[in-house]
């Protein structure tokens, strides 16, 4: 098979990345994709910067034994911890990282007040802190780590008292003062926007990085001619370090979930 028809591998520590594969599947519903999803060691976010960075490159090489023409670190820990690891190792395979979309949320806010949520580790490294030097003399950044919160979404609960409770108890502090925007800085949070919605009210912008991911992949792809033409549907393939088909049913849910939402 010529390099063009193999699928595109994604991996997260869990189903997070799914969030950013959706917006990639509407983008380019003619690409087949591989997902793998490294839910038995959920989550990363907690862990020591090398033991992430080797939980990556273990991700990475399952992918690439199954055959495919690009990775999508569809995780902004695992991207913070081993995006430069993955490209020096395999320096022939384009790897897509996530990162907080801070970018955006400064532009469409100058001057705003923007939360970023994220895990513990994305907001203590060092890719984060440059990213929000680069920004701060145009808006206010506020990080606020949320450990804890991705296992909700691990365990399939994506709204009700308990994600609600949670989600106040870490953000009610900072919604005293109006907020311009809350980023979505770890993949699994899209999961939880309805919830998210529901805690800070109406009016902050709720932004996650999932389409840029999807755009930045097709330019990738389009640059080294590995774009395969519109055509019919590609397949969708779920891989889980945790094994049996309960979380491959979970997995395919979230595909397909479409969150009841007030924005
Ligand atoms: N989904 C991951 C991210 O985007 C992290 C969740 C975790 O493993 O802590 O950061």
């Amino acid at each position: 098979m010529d390099t063009c028809h193999l699928p595109v591998g994604f991996f997260d520590s869990g189903l997070g990345g799914i969030s950013v594969l959706r917006e990639t599947v509407a983008r380019m519903p003619q690409e087949s994709y591989l997902y793998y999803g490294d839910s038995l060691h959920a989550p990363y976010g907690v862990r020591r910067t090398e033991e992430v960075e080797a939980l990556a490159c273990a991700a990475a090489e399952h992918l690439i034994a199954r055959g495919v023409k690009a990775i999508v670190v569809a995780c902004n820990t695992a991207t913070s911890a081993a995006i430069g690891t993955l490209r020096r190792t395999w320096p022939e395979l384009p790897f897509i990282g996530t990162e907080p979309a801070v970018k955006p949320a400064v532009e469409r806010h100058p001057g705003g007040r923007i939360l970023v949520l994220a895990t513990p580790m994305t907001v203590k490294e060092e890719k984060f802190r440059r990213l929000k030097a680069q920004y701060e003399d145009q808006a206010e950044i506020i990080p606020i780590a949320c450990g804890g919160l991705m296992e909700f979404v691990e365990q399939g609960l994506l709204r009700g008292p308990e994600v609600e409770a949670y989600l106040f108890d870490r953000l009610d502090p900072y919604l005293k003062v109006p907020v311009s925007a809350v980023v979505l800085g770890c993949t699994h949070y899209p999961f939880l926007r309805g919830a998210i919605r529901r805690i800070v009210g109406r009016s902050p912008e709720i932004i996650d990085g999932g389409a840029g991911v999807a755009q930045q992949l097709q330019r990738v792809l389009a640059g080294r001619g590995l774009l395969l033409p519109e055509g019919p549907p590609g397949r969708v393939e779920f891989e889980n370090s945790l094994g049996g088909p309960e979380i491959l049913a979970l997995s395919r849910e979230l595909l397909a979930y479409r969150d009841e939402q007030i924005d």
